[in-house]
């Protein structure tokens, strides 16, 4: 993990479409680069530099004006494509007073943006996730931010054998169960699927609450990584109702959406989101409230091993047998690096 390595040519969540009401802005850094969020009185999200060009000031500490940002220094105005629209001691704006621009885009309740080259960034190669639209369920969201670089958080969701020990009062379930599941892990062109299913098995606190389940379950884990984010489909239905079978209607959905966006080589950006298919009896947000105790388990857990990686980040690990599907992703994205690298050189 030495040295920030990222990928650059990829569509990466840089918040929820939420986070924005027309006029605001807000100020993130992805990547290493520091970039300014905002949407215009008419509703449009831009991504620009957060420097006005002049002297430097950040731009997020201006204001919104109309279809226009202001920086808060000298008056400068940028438009969503980079270009200053206004000097206000002048009447000639030079071409040279532009900063650079962002492709953004929003769809399904996010926020995607492009950090690498703006020439291959293909509106169309947007990750889907119709969950948010799909009536069926109900969904709440949220941002954390992580003290840990974004490899350690692939490994943790790619991983839940660590469920039972650190999850153990809400989604865990006890570990001889997680441990005699398989993982099986399957490359896909362009991703990971790792598949988990326990049959006949003892509900965990969270299914008992949301799902009322009285007896034992059928319960499946089923995680899709592509670069950079995962979605997780976990559930269950009553033992030997046919849920490996694909019949699960009936039974209890979680859907969740995970945004991993890096900030710095040390801290991550968590987006994610809960959706659920029970939507009486206040679920969706006892879900919710329960998956983010859960996930702020893990937020700790990131950032101690973090202080041990940065305090030595030489130090040898091994993997073990669950490790698979984050070995996985490893390999995938090892291999789209070499990818960038070359592309890269090539085109000099
Ligand atoms: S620093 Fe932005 S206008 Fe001067
Ligand atoms: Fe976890």
């Amino acid at each position: 993990m030495a040295g920030a390595s990222y990928l650059k040519d990829l569509w990466y969540v840089a918040g929820w479409s939420s986070d924005l009401a027309p006029g605001e802005r807000v100020g993130r850094t992805f990547l290493d680069q520091q970039v300014v969020l905002w949407r215009s009185a008419d509703g449009v999200v831009s991504a620009l530099e957060d420097r006005c060009i002049h002297r430097a000031m950040p731009l997020s500490a201006g204001v919104v004006d109309g279809a226009v940002i202001r920086c808060p220094y000298h008056g400068l105005e940028f438009g969503g494509n980079g270009r200053c629209t206004r000097i206000p001691a002048q009447d000639r704006v030079p071409d040279t007073a532009r900063i650079r621009a962002y492709p953004l885009v929003e769809r399904q309740g996010l926020l995607w943006i492009w950090m690498g080259d703006a020439h291959r960034a293909d509106p169309a190669l947007v990750p889907d996730y119709p969950i948010h639209e799909d009536p069926v369920y109900a969904w709440r969201s949220a941002h954390f931010p992580v003290n840990g670089n974004w490899q350690l958080l692939v490994d943790n969701l790619m991983d839940l054998s660590h469920l039972p020990y650190i999850h153990a009062n809400t989604i865990g379930g006890n570990p001889e169960l997680h441990f005699s599941t398989r993982t099986r892990s399957e490359k896909l062109p362009n991703g990971v699927r790792v598949v988990r299913h326990m049959p006949d098995s003892v509900p965990p606190p969270t299914y008992v609450d949301a799902a009322g389940f009285t007896g034992r379950i059928d319960r499946w884990q089923e995680i899709e990584f592509e670069p950079l984010l995962i979605r997780i489909h976990t559930g269950a239905c009553d033992a030997g109702t046919g849920a490996f079978e694909g019949r699960r209607d009936h039974g209890f959905s979680m859907r969740g959406f995970h945004g991993i966006t890096p900030e710095t080589e040390t801290t991550t950006h968590y987006f994610w989101s809960m959706a659920t298919n029970i939507l009486d009896n206040g679920v969706p947000d006892e879900v919710f409230e329960q998956t983010a105790r859960t996930f702020r388990e893990d937020q700790e857990v990131l950032e101690l091993q973090q202080l041990r990686i940065s305090a030595d980040p030489g130090h040898a690990m091994i993997d073990i047998a669950s490790d698979v599907g984050g070995r996985h992703t490893r390999q995938l994205i090892a291999r789209l690096q070499n990818e960038e690298m070359s592309g890269a050189l090539e085109s000099r």
